[in-house]
C-alpha cells in the first residue's frame, strides 16, 4: 500500500500548531513544577517528623499514581471547581506541575543531600550562619547538579504531555488522532506525530547537553 502524502501535507499546520501547544504545556509544566517542587522538597527535609508527612504524602500520590488518571481526575473532578467550561490545556498544565513537583522535590532534595558535609563546616567555621552556608555555599553547588535531572524531567513532560489528548488538549497527539478519525488512516498520521516527538526531544537533548557543558566546571 501507499504513503498518503496528502493527509501528512493536508494536516502539517495542525501538527505543527499542536507542537507548540506541546512545547508551551511541557515548558510551563516544568517551571510551574519547579516552583511547587522546591517548596515541596523543603518541606520534606523539615526537622520536625509530622510536619514532613503532607510532603511525603504528595509525593506519594503523584509519584505513586499514574499521570493518566491524574489527569482525568483533574480535568473532571479538580478543574471544574474553579472554571467552567473547562479548558483542557490549562488541566493538562495543572496536571503536569502538580505531578513533576513531585519528582522535582526529590531532585531538589538528592541535589542538596549530594553536597558533601565538609562544605557546610568549613563554610561555618569561616563565621557564616545556617542561611549563609545554605545560599552562598550549598544551594550554587546543588543546582547545578540538579541541572542535568531536570533536563531529563523536561523531556518526560514533553512526551508524556501526549497523554492530555484524552480530555482534547490540541496538542500534537490530538492532532494526530483528529487526522486517523478523519481519513481512517493509522501510519501517516502517527509516524509523523512520532517524527514530530522525536526532533523536539532530540533537539532539547541537544540543547541540554549543551547547558551542562558550559556549566561543568567543576
Ligand atoms: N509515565 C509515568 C506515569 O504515567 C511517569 C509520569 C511523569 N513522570 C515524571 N517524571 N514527571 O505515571
Amino acid at each position: 500500500e501507499n504513503i498518503r502524502w496528502d493527509i501528512i501535507v493536508d494536516y502539517l499546520p495542525f501538527f505543527l500548531k499542536g507542537a507548540l501547544v506541546t512545547i508551551g504545556m511541557s515548558l510551563a509544566g516544568v517551571l510551574f513544577g519547579l516552583a511547587l517542587g522546591l517548596l515541596i522538597g523543603i518541606g520534606k527535609m523539615s526537622p520536625i517528623a509530622i510536619a514532613r508527612l503532607p510532603f511525603i504524602w504528595y509525593v506519594n500520590f503523584f509519584r505513586g499514581t499514574p499521570l493518566f488518571v491524574q489527569i482525568l481526575l483533574i480535568h473532571f473532578g479538580l478543574m471544574p471547581i474553579f472554571m467552567t467550561p473547562v479548558n483542557p490545556i490549562a488541566s493538562g498544565v495543572v496536571a503536569l506541575s502538580l505531578n513533576s513537583a513531585a519528582y522535582i522535590a526529590e531532585i531538589f532534595r538528592a541535589g542538596i543531600k549530594s553536597i558533601d558535609k565538609g562544605q557546610a563546616e568549613a563554610a561555618h567555621s569561616l563565621g557564616m550562619n545556617k542561611l549563609q552556608v545554605m545560599w552562598y555555599v550549598v544551594l550554587p553547588q546543588a543546582f547545578k547538579r540538579m541541572v542535568p535531572p531536570l533536563g531529563n524531567e523536561f523531556i518526560v513532560l514533553l512526551k508524556d504531555s501526549s497523554l492530555a489528548a484524552v480530555i482534547a488538549a490540541p496538542e500534537l497527539l490530538y492532532w494526530g488522532r483528529a487526522a486517523q478519525g478523519e481519513y481512517y488512516r493509522v501510519w501517516e498520521p502517527y509516524l509523523t506525530v512520532a517524527l514530530i516527538y522525536l526532533i523536539l526531544t532530540l533537539t532539547l537533548t541537544y540543547l541540554l547537553n549543551y547547558l551542562e557543558r558550559r556549566l561543568d566546571t567543576e
